[in-house]
C-alpha cells in the first residue's frame, strides 16, 4: 500500500485548505479529523484533489498510512487540544516521527512542548501560518520554529505550499522552539495595529469630514495604488463599497461595532512589556478592541455626557493628510514590532533573521505590503538598528509626520478617538526628544523608596537626593 508524504490532523476551516493545498502541489497527504462527518465532507469537496488524500478514521489509520520517517501537522485550537492531541499520537509513534503544530500557538506553549520532544529525542516543529484561509489554501506566510534539522525534513513541501514573492517562498526557519510562533504572534500585533490604524482613519472620514462608506471605499482603493498598498488597504477598500444584500445599505453600516479577538494581540503586548521593548501602537489597538466590546459602557457614556457632534470643518483636514498619518503610523508600529522581534532574539537565543522575516511577510500573510520590501532592504542593512533610523524610512516619516501630527490633533480636538494614530505620534516624540520628563520619575522614587538615581554629571547610580535624610529624620 503507498504511503502519504504527510498527515494533517483538524479539517477545520484552516487545516482543510492547507490539506488541499499540499495536495494541489502534489504530495500526498492523509487526513483525520475527531469527527469523521467533517472528513466525509471535506473529501466530497475535494473534487480532482481526491487521489492526493487519504481519508482516516481514526489515528491508527491514519499513522499506519504515512511514510516513514512520519510527518504529522496539526490543526487543532491552540491550547490544551494541542497538548491532547500530541498525548493521544506519541504512543502510536516512532522515535524519529514528527509532529508539527501549525495553529496559532503561544510561543511559550511551543517552547514547552519543543523542549518535551528534544528531552525524549523526538522531532518538533513550532509553525505559524498566516492569510486565512484563502492564504491556506492558496499560499501562505510561514514562520517555522524548531531544530534546523526538522525544518529541512519538511522544508520542500513548506516552500512548495507558502506564497511566492517574485519567485521566492515565504517560508523561514526563524529559530529554534518557539522561534516561529513567536514571529507569528508579532505579526499578529502588528496586524491589529495596522488595521486599528486603518479603522481610525476611516473614522474621521466617516464620522469628522462625512463621507458615505463607498468615498471612503474609493479613497482606500486610490491609497492602494500608492505608498500604502497593502492587503488590509485592499480589502478595506472592498468591505468599504460593499452592499448589504439584506437591507441594500452600506454592508459596513449594519456591522456592530464590537471587536473579537483570539488574544494573539495581546499576547504580543504581553511578551513586550516583559521584555521591556514597548509596542505602544499594538497595545492601543488591543485596547481600543477590548473597548469596542464594552458597548454598554460606551452607551451609558454618550448618554452621561452627551454624543458630542464631532464633524469637522471640511478644510480641517484633507485626505492628503490621512494618507500620510497613515504612512508614517504605520512605519512607526512596524519599528516598534522589529524591535520587540530583536529583543525577543536576545532574550531566548534566537538568531532571528531580521530581514528575512519582513521578506516573508511580503506575501501571503495578512500584514503583506509594498512596504515591507523596504523594510527587509533596510534590516539587512543593520537589522540592530530601529527602522525609523534607516535613511529611507527617515526621510518617509519626515515627509508624513506632518499629515500624522495634524491628524491626531484635528481629531483629539473634535473628540474622535484615535488612540493608535495618538500613540504612533506620541512615539515619535518620545524618540526624538533627547531629555525626557523621567528624571522627575527618579527623583520621585528616590523620594519615596530610597532607589538611587543616576546623574548627568558623576557615574554610577548610587545618588540620593537632599531629600532623604531630611523625610527620614521625620
Ligand atoms: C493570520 C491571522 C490569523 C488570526 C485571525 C483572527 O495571520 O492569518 O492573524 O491567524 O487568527 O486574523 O485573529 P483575531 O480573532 O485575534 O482578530
Amino acid at each position: 500500500m503507498p504511503h502519504s508524504d504527510i498527515g494533517l490532523i483538524g479539517l477545520g476551516t484552516m487545516g482543510a485548505m492547507l490539506a488541499l493545498n499540499i495536495a494541489d502541489h502534489g504530495f500526498s497527504v492523509s487526513v483525520y479529523n475527531r469527527t469523521t462527518e467533517r472528513t466525509k465532507a471535506f473529501m466530497d469537496q475535494a473534487g480532482a484533489l481526491t487521489a492526493k488524500l487519504t481519508p482516516c478514521e481514526d489515528l491508527q489509520e491514519l499513522v499506519a498510512s504515512l511514510a516513514k520517517p512520519r510527518n504529522i501537522i496539526l490543526m487543532v485550537p491552540a491550547g490544551e487540544a494541542v497538548d491532547q492531541q500530541i498525548a493521544k499520537l506519541l504512543p502510536l509513534l516512532d522515535a524519529k516521527d514528527m509532529i508539527i503544530d501549525a495553529g496559532n500557538a503561544n510561543f511559550h506553549d511551543t517552547q514547552r512542548r519543543a523542549q518535551a520532544a528534544n528531552a525524549a529525542g523526538r522531532p518538533f516543529l513550532g509553525i505559524g501560518v498566516s492569510g486565512g484561509a484563502e492564504g491556506a489554501r492558496f499560499g501562505p506566510s510561514i514562520m517555522g520554529g524548531g531544530e534546523k534539522s526538522s525544518w529541512d525534513r519538511i522544508a520542500h513541501i513548506l516552500s512548495a505550499i507558502s506564497a511566492k514573492y517574485q519567485g521566492t517562498p515565504c517560508a523561514t526557519w526563524m529559530g529554534e522552539g518557539g522561534a516561529g510562533h513567536f514571529v507569528k504572534t508579532v505579526h499578529n500585533g502588528i496586524e491589529y495595529a495596522d488595521m486599528q490604524l486603518i479603522a481610525e482613519v476611516y473614522g474621521v472620514m466617516r464620522d469628522g469630514l462625512g463621507m458615505a462608506a463607498k468615498d471612503c471605499g474609493a479613497v482606500f482603493d486610490r491609497w492602494n495604488e500608492g505608498t500604502l498598498q497593502s492587503y488590509l488597504i485592499e480589502i478595506s477598500g472592498k468591505v468599504s463599497g460593499a452592499t448589504d444584500p439584506a437591507t441594500n445599505t452600506p454592508m459596513l453600516d449594519v456591522i456592530l461595532d464590537r471587536a473579537g479577538q483570539k488574544g494573539t494581540g495581546r499576547w504580543t503586548v504581553i511578551e513586550s512589556q516583559m521584555l521591556g521593548a514597548p509596542v505602544p501602537v499594538v497595545e492601543a489597538a488591543v485596547t481600543a478592541r477590548n473597548l469596542s466590546a464594552m458597548r454598554d459602557l460606551r452607551l451609558a457614556g454618550v448618554s452621561a455626557y452627551g454624543g458630542s457632534d464631532r464633524s469637522l470643518a471640511s478644510d480641517a483636514i484633507s485626505i492628503a493628510d490621512l494618507e500620510q498619518a497613515l504612512i508614517a503610523g504605520k512605519i512607526l508600529c512596524y519599528a516598534q514590532g522589529f524591535d520587540l522581534l530583536g529583543k525577543a532574539g536576545a532574550e531566548y537565543g534566537w538568531a532571528l533573521p531580521m530581514p528575512q522575516i519582513a521578506e516573508t511577510w511580503r506575501e501571503g500573510c495578512i500584514i503583506r505590503s509594498a512596504m515591507l520590501n523596504d523594510m527587509a532592504v533596510a534590516l539587512a542593512e543593520d537589522a540592530g538598528r530601529n527602522l525609523i533610523l534607516a535613511p529611507y524610512f527617515r526621510k518617509l516619516i519626515t515627509a508624513n509626520i506632518g499629515g500624522l501630527r495634524k491628524t491626531a490633533i484635528t481629531a483629539q480636538t473634535a473628540g474622535l478617538p484615535v488612540p493608535a494614530l495618538s500613540s504612533a505620534l506620541a512615539y515619535f516624540d518620545t524618540l526624538t526628544t533627547a531629555r525626557t520628563t523621567a528624571n522627575m520619575l527618579q527623583a520621585q522614587r528616590d523620594f519615596f523608596g530610597a532607589h538611587g538615581f543616576e546623574r548627568v554629571d558623576q557615574a554610577g547610580d548610587g545618588h540620593h537626593g537632599p531629600w532623604l535624610d531630611q523625610h527620614l529624620d521625620g
